[in-house]
């Protein structure tokens, strides 16, 4: 099956092409490397031995798009690109209605005009805004607290009206916990730029000394240690999360939440990383960061019980694989 995959240069477009590649489907990837380096395609043809085809193009550039669909005979699509950064979002909304918003929109045009009608979308938990019930099942309330946050919605939104306008349409909403990890391989992984917001790609610049001292955001939070508690799952398992929706894409649009049923805090993740990797993580407890949630963690049974998917990888694997991919990178 050719699958075009949008973002595949990204951190987890690039670790579920591997996975794609590994079950010999044939790939077509598409980026505009807005936030992501052309060198992560070839790790990818390294780690596979396998290779794919590449298009260096904007999403939002119909005309070049649909070239795409012209030379390959795509039958289905998997979304990841799209900006990600929360509080780049507050400070330029616009930049992310009009990338995010427009881009898939550009795409479901095209996919409509060559007949193709089954695809795959990167959402996150954060279109569950602060959850009321724990663990998060699908059926939970949806809102949002950020432009970034209300792309997902948006999208979201914009594929139930489309499915509903077109039964052909097979649709599958996958919304991530928090990714972490990296292939084991150390070739790819999150490379953010600039100083990082999210906690593991700051914990992996502590403690390779790339930077002095990691934030911890509170520790009043009504939680076993009083910080933030997330579900972090590993990068490879949601790769294949991607596998698993392909495989059970049907007409109709179904929701799946991508986590691993574990909540963990921000001292339980230092501590996990400090024992696995054998070094020492320096922090300090500074104020809540605004808009932060205290507990945010899924019921992934759906996603097992439909799609036969769940996590297998722990967390020790999550801070082992994130390190090992900084330290192999350093001098890049
Ligand atoms: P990423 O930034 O590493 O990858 C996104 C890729 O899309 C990048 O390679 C970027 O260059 C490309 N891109 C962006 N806009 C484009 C455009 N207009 N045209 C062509 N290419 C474009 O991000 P990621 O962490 O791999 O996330 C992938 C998807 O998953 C995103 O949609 C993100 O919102 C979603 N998501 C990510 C997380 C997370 O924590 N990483 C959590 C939930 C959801
Ligand atoms: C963030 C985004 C969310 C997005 C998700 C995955 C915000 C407010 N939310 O969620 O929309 O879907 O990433 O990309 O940005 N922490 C620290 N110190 C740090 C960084 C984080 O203590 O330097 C804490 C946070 O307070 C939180 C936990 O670590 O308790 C995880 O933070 P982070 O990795 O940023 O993810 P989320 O806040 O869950």
């Amino acid at each position: 099956m050719k699958v075009l995959v949008t973002g595949g240069a990204g951190y987890i477009g690039s670790h579920t092409v591997v996975e794609l590649l590994n079950q010999n489907y044939e790939v077509i990837i598409v980026d505009n490397f807005s936030n992501s380096k052309k060198s992560v395609l070839n790790s990818i043809r390294e780690i596979t031995g396998k290779d794919f085809k590449f298009y260096e193009l904007d999403l939002r550039d119909k005309e070049t798009l649909k070239k795409v669909f012209v030379e390959n005979e795509i039958e289905c699509v998997i979304h990841f690109a799209g900006l990600k950064a929360v509080g780049e979002s507050v400070k330029e909304p616009l930049v992310y209605y009009d990338n995010n918003l427009m881009s898939t929109v550009t795409l479901l045009e095209v996919m409509k005009e060559y007949g193709c009608k089954k695809i795959v979308f990167s959402s996150s938990a954060t279109v569950y805004g602060n959850p009321k019930v724990l663990p998060i099942t699908e059926e939970a309330s949806l809102s949002t607290t950020n432009p970034y946050g209300t792309t997902k919605l948006m999208i979201e939104m914009i594929l139930s009206d489309l499915y509903k306008a077109d039964n052909d349409f097979g649709i599958t909403v996958l919304r991530y916990f928090n990714p972490i990890g990296a292939h084991s391989s150390g070739f790819i992984g999150e490379d953010p730029n600039g100083i990082p917001n999210n906690l593991m790609p700051y914990i992996v610049k502590v403690a390779s000394g790339e930077l002095p001292i990691l934030s911890v955001f509170g520790n009043d939070y009504d939680t076993h240690d009083g910080t933030g508690v997330r579900d972090y799952i590993h990068v490879v398992d949601l790769a294949k999360g991607h596998i698993k929706a392909i495989e059970h894409l049907s007409k109709g649009i179904n929701y799946y939440n991508l986590g691993t049923g574990t909540g963990y805090s921000v001292l339980d993740i230092i501590n996990a990383f400090e024992g696995v990797n054998g070094v020492r993580v320096n922090y300090k407890i500074v104020d809540r960061r605004p808009g932060d949630i205290a507990t945010c963690y899924a019921d992934a049974s759906k996603a097992l019980n439909e799609l036969g998917w769940a996590a297998s990888l722990g967390i020790e694997d999550m801070c082992k694989d994130s390190y090992n991919y900084v330290l192999n990178n350093k001098n890049n």
